[in-house]
């Protein structure tokens, strides 16, 4: 036994400190310090990711082919770069009922199926629990091995003795190893057991999920305490009350952190999404004024969206401003171009801009739209059903060009609209097209003028 030493352990950023504070000098969080005992082991060095041996010449590294395979869900897939990476460590988070748990027993089960086995370990739920969730989701698979554990010494037993190509930790807050005597769920235990998991994984080459809950308080350590310590980082996102559910790559280094993949939450579990478009434009009113079709490119894939705006007069001395999906300031921004430069006096009105089906949108090709939307909605005058819009805007009020124009506008075909109104910018690299009219746009002005007709600028 080394010597017990306590120290205070910040659960947010995992700053270290001597004593208690009420403040974290690191993320500026406040009352998230937890005491925690530590027990200092001489010469143990836990964070070595394996027996990697001396230095040796770089091109002298042999990689094994085939050291990814599918997880035959196409959207998972699609995130991870093309399917997962043997001895990689990739880390699931999201708040807690968006269906982490639900995704990960499919591709377990995916998995399973085409004879890879499947290690799942629950920390959270017993075998009971789990065997319900999977029958409900028809899940009957031979490969598919379960253990209802917490304790990371067992769990690394079961782990050498199974040898599974894949295994999926849930989560990592319930589980802990017994030397360390903080609770689990602390930035201590959160560390150390994914530390071991990271030399598991590395060591025998086995595909590692972890599951991390996002937590609000300090209480226990979130997933951003180990984002650093694993290959890949997948965001679950979505609104509870909404079905869609959109999986995130934040960090990756086997592939494009820009790729999303959506999911529909059913009774039958998680169903891809492989037409997002047709999805977010399915409840879509028909001639109301507010509501533009913008197209934005989510990764590699373009996606159409409906923008929605609602302006109306301000009851109280300083107007509202909302946005959601979208960001507040580039809204704020938008407006004040708006009333500078094409005279809509947006100073006594409230505006609220939605974007529809729980996305967030973060590219400014979105611009023009949000523009669109606003005036819309200002003058309640309705834009075309058929027509989308997307480019990037200025504050002098010019259309400035984005990138992917074809690919934007080649979804807008498909998807059956007539119209796309484009920066003047991208008409140069466009082919001929015969579905479809492309109208170029200098500025704000034009493009209104085109949109919502003469009358309704100036
Ligand atoms: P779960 O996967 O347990 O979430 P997490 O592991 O992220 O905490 O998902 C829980 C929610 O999903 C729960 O509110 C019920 C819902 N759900 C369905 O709608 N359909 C299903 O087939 C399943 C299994 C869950
Ligand atoms: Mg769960």
């Amino acid at each position: 036994m080394g010597k017990i030493k306590t120290r205070y352990v910040c659960q947010e950023c995992g700053y270290i400190s001597l004593k208690w504070m009420g403040k974290c000098p690191e993320c500026e969080s406040w009352q998230s310090f937890v005491e925690e005992f530590v027990e200092s082991k001489k010469g143990n060095n836990k964070n070595s990711i394996g027996n990697l041996g001396k230095p040796i010449k770089l091109k002298d590294i042999e990689l094994e082919m085939e050291n990814r395979f599918s997880t035959f869900n196409g959207e998972l897939d699609r995130v991870l770069g093309g399917g997962i990476v043997r001895g990689s460590l990739v880390l699931v988070g999201g708040d807690p009922g968006i269906g982490k748990s639900t995704l990960l027993i499919q591709v377990a089960n995916n998995i399973g199926k085409k004879n890879l086995s499947v290690l799942y370990v629950s920390g959270e739920e017993s075998l009971k629990q789990i065997k319900m969730r999977a029958d409900r989701l028809k899940i009957d698979n031979e490969n598919l091995f379960i253990v209802s554990e917490n304790n990371l010494e067992y769990i690394s037993k079961y782990v050498e003795e199974y040898k599974p190509d894949l295994l999926i930790i849930d989560s990592i807050q319930t589980i802990y190893n017994p030397d360390i005597a903080s609770a689990p769920g602390s930035v201590s235990q959160v560390r150390e057991g994914t530390a071991t998991l990271m030399k598991l994984s590395k060591k025998m080459g086995i595909a590692t999920f972890i599951v991390g809950h996002v937590t609000k308080t300090g209480s226990i350590a979130g997933p951003k305490v180990l984002e650093h310590m694993v290959d890949t980082v997948l965001y679950f996102e979505g609104e509870k009350h909404n079905v869609y559910r959109v999986l995130r790559a934040v960090k990756n280094r086997f592939g494009s952190t820009n790729e999303i993949g959506i999911f529909e939450m059913t009774n039958d579990g998680l169903i891809e999404v492989t037409n997002p478009s047709h999805l977010f434009l399915a409840h879509r009113p028909k001639k109301v004024a507010g509501s533009v079709v913008v197209a934005s490119i989510e990764g590699t894939r373009p996606v159409l969206i409906e923008l929605q705006a609602l302006i109306s007069p301000t009851n109280f001395g300083t107007p509202r401003r909302m946005a959601t999906g979208i960001d507040y300031n580039r809204v704020v921004m938008l407006m004040a171009v708006l009333e500078k430069k094409v005279g809509l006096r947006l100073q006594a009105q409230d505006g609220y801009i939605n974007v529809v089906g729980g996305i967030q949108l973060s590219e400014p090709a979105v611009d023009l739209a949000i523009v669109a939307a606003v005036a819309s909605s200002f003058r309640n005058k309705v834009i075309d059903y058929q027509t989308i819009i997307f480019g990037e805007v200025g504050l002098t009020g010019e259309v400035r060009s984005v990138n992917f124009a074809e690919k934007r506008i080649r979804e807008a075909e498909k998807m059956g609209f007539k119209t796309c109104v484009i920066p003047k910018g991208n008409l140069g690299g466009l082919p001929k097209l015969e579905n479809v009219e492309v109208i170029g746009v200098e500025n704000v002005y034009e493009a209104l003028d085109i949109i919502l007709g003469g009358k309704a600028v100036g």
